[in-house]
């Protein structure tokens, strides 16, 4: 297999990532503490909103927004099958069942207008995958939710720096999850935040995160353990430490030169890549703005086309899977013809921070140069 050059994911890592963990890791303090604070008030305003629960992973904050959802045993989420399994395992592990959605063949995303037919007396959510970083019709899906009464969640791990119309995503829904995986825009080794519109839920998480414990009277003033204290809802353990909000910290001051890239990087391959025969740009809206985590595209003969781009050392691979398939689902590949057709042409193309000029101009040539 050819060296990989110009790789699909890379994990950003600042050099003062180093001397700002020193005190960290010498603190005694390595469970969520200040830096964890100091975190979510950071990402809160870097996101332009009011704030932020900063927890441990992703599938954790999905499984978290789920069950604030009122997602429970039994009961029915609406989801496209197209997403990441950190997207899905979530439904599963509440005891929960997904109802496979199609999608928008040019989006990769749900279609609005193809929800009603999925909604039971069962459904408690719509959980939105935004691909790649791409924007989903949020505010249509919106209007669904609404009509059936139903929360809608927002899955915007690969969305760091999207808008839609202005502003940064979680504006349109009662949840809204955030990934700081390794591989992502801005990472904390692993790590993921949740936003809702209910500043309530935002509290209720922090609460959730750590065994249902609300903080601010588990202890008493001399430090022993309050034995008034009682825990009205049990939680889960989804917490950040102070480790991994140390590094979203030093990400974060990065953010805006990341995100500028990714989006530049986008933007040129909207424009070299247009009009290519064998390959169907996506769609994506005017009043929005994706966050590019990588290009995604639809090419004809793909497998063609990603062994010519492996060959020149350039990343590439289908983004995801259908969670359909897995037999832990089922394993029954549902009749959706526009997931059909979206997942047998996707793939992503590396589109970060760390292509530049040359990189891009390289990976549109071999492109342009046919496969
Ligand atoms: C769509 C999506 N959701 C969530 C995640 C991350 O989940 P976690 O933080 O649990 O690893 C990923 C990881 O790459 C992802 O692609």
């Amino acid at each position: 297999m050819a060296q990989i050059s110009i790789p699909l994911f890379k994990v950003f890592m600042p050099e003062s990532a180093h001397a700002a963990l020193k005190p960290v890791l010498e603190s005694g303090r390595l469970a969520a503490g200040p830096q964890v604070s100091a975190f979510e008030t950071r990402l809160a305003t870097w996101l332009g909103h009011p704030d932020a629960a900063a927890l441990g992973d992703a599938s954790g904050a999905l499984t978290l927004a789920l069950y604030q959802a009122g997602v429970r045993p039994g009961d029915e989420v609406i989801v496209s099958p197209l997403a990441c399994s950190a997207t899905l395992m979530p439904i599963a592990n509440l005891f929960a069942r997904p109802v496979w959605c199609d999608i928008d063949p040019l989006t990769g995303m749900i279609d609005a207008g193809k929800i009603d037919g999925f909604v039971s007396e069962k459904t408690r959510a719509i959980l939105v995958y935004h691909w790649s970083g791409d924007v989903a019709d949020i505010a249509a899906i919106a209007v669904v939710a609404r009509k059936y009464d139903i929360k809608l969640v927002e899955d915007a791990s690969a969305a760091f720096g999207a808008e839609y119309k202005g502003r940064c995503l979680g504006g349109e829904s009662d949840f809204t999850v955030y990934s700081f995986y390794a591989t992502k825009h801005i990472n904390c080794g692993e790590g993921a935040a949740l936003l809702a519109k209910n500043a309530d839920d935002v509290e209720a998480a922090r609460r959730l995160r750590r065994f249902g414990i609300d903080y601010s009277s588990f202890r008493l003033l001399n430090g022993d353990l309050n034995p008034r204290f009682d825990i009205p809802v049990a939680g889960f353990n989804f917490p950040m430490n102070e480790i991994a909000a140390t590094l979203g910290i030093e990400g974060l001051r990065h953010a805006d030169r990341i995100v500028a890239q990714h989006r530049a990087n986008g933007s040129f391959y909207e424009t070299a890549l247009a009009g290519m025969p064998g390959v169907r740009l996506l769609k994506r809206r005017k009043d929005s703005a994706s966050g590019y985590w990588t290009y995604a595209l639809l090419a004809e003969r793909r497998d063609d086309l990603m062994r010519k781009l492996v060959s020149h050392g350039i990343g590439v691979q289908r983004l995801h899977l259908r969670n359909d398939a897995y037999s832990c689902f089922g394993g029954t590949r549902q009749n959706l013809p526009g997931v059909d057709e979206f997942d047998a042409l996707n793939i992503s193309i590396p589109c970060g921070w760390w292509v530049g000029e040359v990189e891009r101009t390289r990976i549109s040539e071999v492109i342009r140069s046919g496969w």
